[in-house]
């Protein structure tokens, strides 16, 4: 049985251990084509994750920690180039009737399953898991998804249900952003 809740700080050298397996710079050559994370959270960047935003959900097989998703305000990921890129932009984009600001959104992701375990649901249910920590604090769910990784593209439209609100490129890669409507559960899930 998956058990989906949220990290405390025991679990983080499990995290660590699953960022890097699917890393960009460590990832085993074969499992490129089925997606991989790009940014590098520290452990003390991980804490604060957990500690002042409660956002950090796992996914537990017994002991082992098989998937994470990360989840925050805006000024959270403030720091880092590319979510200053988003952050900047996000008046432009008109979503669920509302301007899109920091204030009525928030940035979900990275999210990461290990490959023994994806393609059985724990998207939808570790989504699902993460969206029920954030729908009191916000309306509006944002994330993006660069467009050399389809399968994620794949899972988090036709699967999760997320919505394309529009392409962007930052640093000569090209992104999509997703929006999701928090007052949704994700279909088929069970928590
Ligand atoms: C991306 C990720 C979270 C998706 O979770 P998952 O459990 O693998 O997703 P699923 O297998 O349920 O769904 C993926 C779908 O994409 C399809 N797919 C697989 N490879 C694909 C490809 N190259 N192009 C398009 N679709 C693809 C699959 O067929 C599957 O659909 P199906 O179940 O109907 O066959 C997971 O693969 C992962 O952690 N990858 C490594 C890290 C990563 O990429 N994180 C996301 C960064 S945004």
């Amino acid at each position: 049985m998956i058990v989906y809740r949220n990290a405390t700080p025991d679990d983080l050298p499990g995290v660590s251990d699953l960022q890097k397996k699917y890393h960009v710079s460590t990832i085993r050559e074969e499992d490129k084509a089925d997606g991989f994370v790009t940014t590098l959270f520290t452990p003390e960047q991980f804490l604060s994750l957990i500690k002042d935003e409660n956002g950090l959900a796992v996914a537990c097989d017994g002991e082992k920690i098989i998937s994470y998703a990360m989840a925050a305000s805006w000024d959270y990921w403030s720091p880092w180039p590319l979510f200053q890129h988003m952050i900047a932009d996000l008046h432009t984009i008109t979503y669920l009737g509302r301007v899109l600001d920091t204030k009525n959104s928030y940035q979900y992701g990275p999210v990461c399953i290990d490959k023994d375990y994806r393609g059985i649901g724990v998207l939808e249910h570790i989504f699902e898991f993460s969206r029920r920590q954030m729908a009191d604090r916000f309306p509006v769910m944002v994330t993006f998804i660069n467009q050399i990784n389809p399968r994620s593209y794949d899972a988090h439209v036709r699967k999760v249900g997320m919505e394309l609100l529009k392409t962007f490129e930052f640093n000569n890669n090209q992104y999509y952003e997703l929006g999701y409507d928090m007052r949704k559960q994700v279909p088929g899930t069970r928590l």
